[in-house]
């Protein structure tokens, strides 16, 4: 029988207490994905995209540029797509993205760059995330957008075209706002430059390159701003060509794996070919702050291995800039602080209330369900590590991938059972999860 099992569809029973031991492929980065699809979508011609993340938020974003008049095909090796301006059109029915925060905010950018009216809608939880973040500057550079709540939330009713360039420097370090601007900003009139004052991955701007946009990132570690030196990002109106690109295995979930090497007693894991740069990896600097055992080979400079196996570890403080580099990474290295010595404080949450749960909420009654001592604050989280877990637990997803996955390795590095209700939360990035749980689990207890 699998140490981890569905029953029904909607709940995961893990029987933990045995080792994980090999090495895995994990899918395609999913901001990468989202990316590529999109500009995919605008390149005039077709762009051949492998390794593709295979999850439901991908897939929405698949499901929009086909709305708008990209063909999209598989291939033996992956998907290609067929875009450019001249295919492109209104959408005629509203466009639907599930759960999906980056498809919204990312085609928000894209279609206000348009003269048309298109409609984005989301399912419950992605109509109470706000959007006004990406609709306050969309409108600065002329994008007419509605949206409920006072124009806050989904859905959003867009009119775009005729847009002007901006000059505008992030209010919140984040990718998405960052991504929506430079997205108009190829079909804005004159040129638009983005600052971050701290530094959010750079998905967009290293595949706007990719497709032959005129853009261009100034850093700005030399100055006296913060301390690890933000970006301006200068772009200007530009076409696209089509491209022909591998997506590498995607940081955020290879993360789950590096942490179930490192807390499962008897484990070794080796997760191959993750996206290797600083912005995706603080994951790993946590870890290795807390004296995990964590070897990297980056002999490539474009992707990473890394090796994680069992070994003692003590808690740490993680805040201010550092949260941007572990954004999605905190429920799996909350778990972490579980099994370190002492306790681990998360200071500077205060986005994570605004994730695809309230993941500060969520983090803390997942790990109530398992017995850990936990406090939380508005926008920190306090774990006390090094006690054992709650030998036979149930607990929630509350609709979010991260939480049900990171709820799972937890189940793993204890004896006893888990139940994980919401389980289907996770076929939004990670469809293959359970089969990779599995294929690394070993068949003896950790009393040998
Ligand atoms: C993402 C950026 C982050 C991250 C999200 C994906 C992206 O969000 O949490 O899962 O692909 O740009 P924010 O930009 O809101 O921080």
């Amino acid at each position: 029988m699998d140490a981890a099992q569905l029953v029904g569809h909607d709940v995961l029973h893990i029987q933990g207490g045995r080792p994980v031991r090999g090495s895995l492929l994990v899918p395609g980065d999913k901001s990468i994905s989202h990316r590529a699809v999109m500009l995919g979508a605008l390149a005039k011609g077709e762009s051949f995209l492998r390794g593709l993340s295979e999850g439901d938020d991908v897939a929405r974003t698949l499901n929009a540029v086909t709305s708008i008049g990209a063909e999209v095909c598989v291939t033996k090796t992956g998907l290609s797509i067929k875009g450019g301006q001249h295919r492109l059109h209104e959408p005629d029915e509203v466009v639907y993205l599930g759960n999906s925060g980056t498809s919204m905010r990312l085609l928000t950018g894209l279609l206000a760059g348009f003269k048309w009216f298109s409609i984005l809608q989301g399912d419950s939880s992605l109509s109470n995330r706000p959007m006004d973040r990406v609709i306050e500057p969309l409108k600065k550079m002329g994008a007419v957008i509605y949206g409920r709540g006072d124009n806050r939330f989904p859905p959003l009713a867009i009119k775009g075209g005729d847009l002007d360039g901006i000059d505008y420097t992030l209010q919140i370090p984040s990718a998405q706002v960052k991504s929506a601007i430079l997205l108009a900003g190829l079909r804005a009139k004159g040129n638009t430059r983005v600052t971050e004052l701290v530094p959010t991955r750079a998905h967009t701007e290293e595949l706007l390159k990719l497709f032959g946009a005129d853009i261009r990132v100034e850093n700005l570690a030399n100055s006296d701003l913060p301390k690890f030196g933000g970006n301006v990002i200068h772009i200007a109106p530009s076409f696209l060509h089509p491209v022909d690109i591998d997506i590498p295995a995607d940081p955020s979930q290879g993360a789950f794996w590096v942490v179930a090497g490192c807390i499962v007693p008897q484990s070794e894991v080796l997760v191959s070919n993750l996206y290797s740069s600083r912005d995706r990896l603080g994951f790993v600097d946590v870890l290795l702050g807390m004296k995990a055992s964590i070897e990297l080979d980056d002999e490539n400079c474009h992707s990473v291995n890394i090796k994680a196996s069992h070994s003692a570890m003590c808690g740490t403080e993680i805040l201010g800039d550092q949260i941007v580099s572990v954004i999605d990474e905190i429920p799996i290295l909350a778990v972490a602080a579980c099994f370190a010595e002492g306790t681990t404080v998360f200071r500077d949450l205060g986005e994570l209330r605004l994730k695809e749960s309230d993941r500060i909420e969520s983090i803390y009654q997942m790990l109530r369900a398992f017995g850990v001592q936990v406090e939380v604050g508005e926008d920190e989280l306090l774990v006390v590590g090094g006690m054992p877990l709650s030998a036979d637990v149930t607990v929630d997803s509350f609709g979010d991938h991260r939480i049900a996955m990171a709820a799972a390795v937890a189940g793993l590095a204890r004896e006893g059972s888990t139940e994980i209700k919401g389980w289907s939360a996770v076929n939004t990035s990670y469809k293959g999860f359970v089969r990779d749980l599995n294929s690394l689990i070993q068949p003896m207890s950790f009393d040998g």
